[in-house]
């Protein structure tokens, strides 16, 4: 029996599922399930996993800001109640080493240290003229290619994989080792052998990169953690951990954004319209980029937090030890922040959207990741003005076994 917000006690069973199932009529949108409950008018329900725990979720967009900068909650994955989302990240949470994503307070600021300088809003924008230069490289050789053509591989992946090597330091040419493994990072399917595995290889490769740069310093991340690890500040373990985050993180969610936020348009005509013609606004595209991150929130599955002491939240008490979820595309559907959330309008105000999170452990890589964005979207429809779908809409697959929500394959034609 489970304690709900009301002080009811209801059997697990009775509970909503976390994560739940899209509607294939509308995949784009958070799950039907989870949506219903915004008109319970409860901000926290409580939610059953597929291992029988019973975490609070969020479906109040302020409630999950209030959550997410809240001291009494911490990221730490083997904290009791934290909620654990897949079998094999049961089986590894016992054993997980401290990193940037899993820790708090000043533990966590110091590991946020690291990249300071890295990912600035100045040093990204600095990127841009590189982003257009290669996303209309990316384009122009997809146009020379086969007709139809599969767009994760023709731009979406590319994209943000050359970037995030460049930054980081990372030869391109490994691009299908580290990409096959990043879908083993973000699955939820995967067995715990599976995970080791790819852990293990990734950090190796890693490590390799980050020992050769100590010999010969670039102007990369991987030569600046390099640094770190010779003035005795960071051991190599931790630059492995960071390394790794960063290149999986770096890539394959502006990917996963690319292909969907696509999708998506191609099945909103008068808005795809509207963004052709507002195309050379970087204001309007800017924001069309903030409402497609809203409607789409990839990162679908994070934002998880254990409870560290009890405390009041929306009337509740939440007790040390719960689990809590602040659901991120629950919350960016929010009608008190968000009127009409089905309705994708991208000249709505959005910016204030959670799908890079909040609070301390917001996404270091938004900036990166919002320029390459503008720079797709503001390109693909003007270069391929005929661009369409080249597929039956119903054969797509969307990524529901994935951390970071997508589609597959998504075939093209002009
Ligand atoms: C559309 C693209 C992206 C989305 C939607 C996204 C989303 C998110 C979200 C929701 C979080 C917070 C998770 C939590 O609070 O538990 C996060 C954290 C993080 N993201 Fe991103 N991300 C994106 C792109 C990137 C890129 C390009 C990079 C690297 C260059 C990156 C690196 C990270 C890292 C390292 C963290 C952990 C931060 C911390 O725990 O302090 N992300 N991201």
């Amino acid at each position: 029996m489970t304690e709900t917000a009301s002080g009811a006690t209801e059997t697990a069973g009775d509970l909503p599922e976390f994560p739940s199932s899209r509607s294939r009529e509308n995949p784009f949108l958070p799950p039907p399930g989870l949506l219903a409950l915004h008109e319970t008018g409860e901000s926290l329900v409580r939610v059953r996993q597929w291992d029988g725990e019973t975490p609070w979720m969020s479906t109040s967009h302020e409630v999950s800001r209030q959550l997410l900068s809240s001291d009494k909650l911490s990221a730490g994955i083997s904290a009791p109640g934290y909620p654990i989302t897949t079998p094999s990240m049961k089986a590894h949470a016992p054993h997980m080493e401290p990193g940037l994503n899993n820790t708090d307070g000043a533990e966590h600021t110091r590991w946020r240290r690291m990249l300071t300088n890295s990912f600035t809003r100045k040093r990204m924008a600095l990127l841009r003229p590189e982003i257009q230069q290669m996303t209309d490289e990316l384009i122009d050789r997809m146009l020379e290619g086969p007709n139809p053509a599969n767009l994760n591989e023709a731009v979406s992946l590319p994209l943000p994989s050359l970037m995030i090597c460049a930054l980081l330091g990372v030869p391109y040419e490994d691009h299908t080792f580290f990409q096959k493994h990043a879908t083993v990072v973000n699955s939820t399917t995967k067995t715990a052998e599976e995970g080791a595995a790819t852990n293990k290889a990734l950090r190796e490769y890693i490590q390799g990169l980050i020992e050769k740069k100590m010999d010969d310093p670039q102007e990369d991340v991987l030569t600046d953690l390099g640094e770190k690890i010779k003035e005795g500040v960071l051991a190599m373990d931790e630059a492995q951990r960071l390394g790794l985050m960063l290149l999986v993180a770096g890539h394959d969610t502006s990917a996963n954004m690319i292909t969907l936020g696509t999708a998506l348009l191609l099945r909103n005509p008068d808005q795809l319209a509207a963004l052709r013609e507002n195309a050379g606004d970087e204001r309007f595209v800017a924001n069309a980029v903030e409402e497609l991150l809203r409607y789409l929130t990839i990162a679908h599955l994070l934002a998880r937090r254990a409870v560290l002491e009890d405390f009041e939240i929306a009337g509740v008490t939440i007790r040390k030890g719960d689990g809590v979820i602040a659901a991120l595309p629950i919350a960016n559907h929010d009608p008190e922040a968000f009127p009409d959330p089905a309705r994708l309008d991208l000249s709505r105000r959005a910016s204030h959207h959670l799908a890079f999170g909040w609070g301390p452990h917001q996404c270091v890589g938004q900036q990166l990741a919002r320029i390459e964005l503008q720079v797709a979207f503001g390109s693909l429809f003007t270069k391929v003005p005929t661009l369409s779908l080249a597929a039956d809409f119903d054969s797509l697959r969307f990524k529901e076994d994935s951390q970071a929500y997508g589609i597959y394959e998504l075939p093209v034609k002009w």
